[in-house]
């Protein structure tokens, strides 16, 4: 589509209802907040502008927003609403920032986490030569949502709010999902006149809807899934979407030949790759930005975090965490182990029990393990430290700070010691 693309996304509100410090809009959801996963939905439509509209903790969510979007869009700017008076008055205040835009404008919400770039997409080709186009969904419960009001033809004719709605009108099972494509240059003049004259005294983004349906047609999309529009305003909402979200993440790795063998019990983040014939097994957590091959084996019970990458054949086991880890191909820590910022060799294996000690309080530091290295039953490296290609230590070992093991040396005890260097690396660790 050529024309121009404006995307803005509204987070300005209190999310009082979820009682919890944290601006609602920043809540996480797959290893994203609400926000940021509202506006990778918009992303692949590459808007030449993005307006985030904030007013509660606005620095805050500012901040987190830049770093999490910035790299999305070509352009990415807020707003600051000032004290909310409703989303006629939230958008108002972003076109000002728009004001030599002319184009599609399409609005987005910071707690609608779960719509779809195919949505959208379809939502602003649906707008045509119209000066708008409108989301609807079919709600099992409309409670509190606006009503989409239409004449006898079926034509679209206005949005009634639930509070401002006659009996009748609440019977209305189509609701307003809040989600617009708007021309901008007709736009601007209906939101100009916009009135606070309704029950809440807000100035409400509908109105502006329904003025200009008055002067042209208005056409409808009805959102196949009703999911995707479902605002979070509570953690009980967010348990929802997150379930729902995950489900789609793990539909897409399934899709790719990733082997979840228990979708129920797994969770992984967005931001996760994954090659093809890894077996990832039940109540594994694998956190967004882990990079995992081809053939490898994850759980059961294992923790992924951040920065960690498994080269291909690599296997994780039961209770394993590791952190900012890089294992080599091959390499496997099966059982009880905790690995924080070390770099495993391929082929090395990495006994029940280990633990790298990377934390001295005050800083990290790295663990380096070799080649065919193997680190006995309970061993406790404590980093900085240095374990050769094909070394070995005894079970028990507590490898003190500093130390540096040189290839195919056997160390053993507390403190560990030099014990001898291995003659021969067994047959298949040579490989
Ligand atoms: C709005 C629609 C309603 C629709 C519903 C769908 C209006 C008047 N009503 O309801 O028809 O069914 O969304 O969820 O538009 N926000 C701001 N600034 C404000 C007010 C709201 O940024 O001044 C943001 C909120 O943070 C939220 C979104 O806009 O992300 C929607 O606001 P909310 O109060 O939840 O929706 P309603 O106005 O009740
Ligand atoms: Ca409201």
């Amino acid at each position: 589509m050529s024309r121009p693309l404006a995307v803005i996304c509204l987070a300005a509100g209190l999310g009082k209802r979820t009682k919890v410090s944290l601006p609602k809009v920043l809540l996480p959801l797959c290893g994203r907040t609400l926000v940021a996963s509202a506006l990778a939905a918009v992303a692949p439509l590459q808007p030449q502008r993005t307006v985030v509209v904030l007013s509660h903790q606005k620095d805050k969510v500012q901040k987190a927003v830049q770093e999490a979007c910035g790299g999305m869009f070509a352009r990415l700017d807020f707003v600051d609403q000032g004290a909310p008076r409703g989303t006629g008055h939230a958008v108002q205040a972003a076109m000002q920032a728009l004001a030599d835009f002319h184009g599609d404008v399409l609005i987005t919400y910071g707690d609608c986490p779960l719509i779809t770039t195919a949505t959208l997409r379809d939502l602003r080709e649906l707008r045509g030569s119209a000066p708008a186009s409108v989301l609807t969904a079919v709600a099992d419960d409309p409670e509190g949502l606006g009503r989409i009001l239409r004449d006898d033809d079926g034509r679209f004719v206005g949005i009634r709010e639930h509070k401002d709605c006659s009996e009748e009108e609440l019977a209305i099972d189509e609701i307003n999902a809040g989600f617009y494509c708007f021309d901008s240059d007709a736009l601007r003049p209906a939101l100009a006149n916009l009135k606070p004259n309704n029950k809440q005294g807000e100035l409400y983004l509908t109105d502006a809807v329904e003025a200009l349906a008055k002067k042209r047609e208005v056409p409808t999309l009805e959102a196949e899934d009703a999911d995707e529009i479902t605002g979070v305003n509570t953690l009980a909402d967010l348990s929802v979407a997150r379930a729902r979200m995950q489900e789609r993440i793990l539909l897409e790795h399934l899709d790719n030949g990733v082997i979840v063998v228990d979708p129920i019990t797994t969770w992984i983040d967005h931001g996760v790759q994954i090659g093809a014939d890894t077996r990832i097994l039940p109540a594994t957590v694998i956190g967004a930005g882990c990079v995992i091959g081809r053939n490898c084996e994850v759980g059961p019970f294992a923790h992924l975090r951040a920065g960690t990458v498994l080269e291909d054949g690599a296997e994780i086991g039961n209770f394993v965490e590791a952190k900012k880890t890089h294992v080599g191909a091959g390499a496997k820590a099966k059982h009880l182990t905790y690995l924080g910022d070390a770099t495993i060799g391929a082929r090395a294996n990495i006994g029940a029990g280990t633990i790298t000690a990377n934390y001295d309080g005050v800083h990290k530091h790295a663990t380096k393990i070799g080649a065919g290295a193997f680190i006995g039953s309970g061993s406790v490296l404590v980093a900085p430290t240095e374990v050769g290609e094909e070394a070995l230590t005894g079970a028990g070992a507590v490898v003190t700070r500093g130390t540096v093991i040189a290839p195919r040396e056997v160390w053993v005890g507390v403190p560990a010691r030099r014990l001898k260097v291995r003659e021969v690396p067994p047959a298949k660790e040579k490989a």
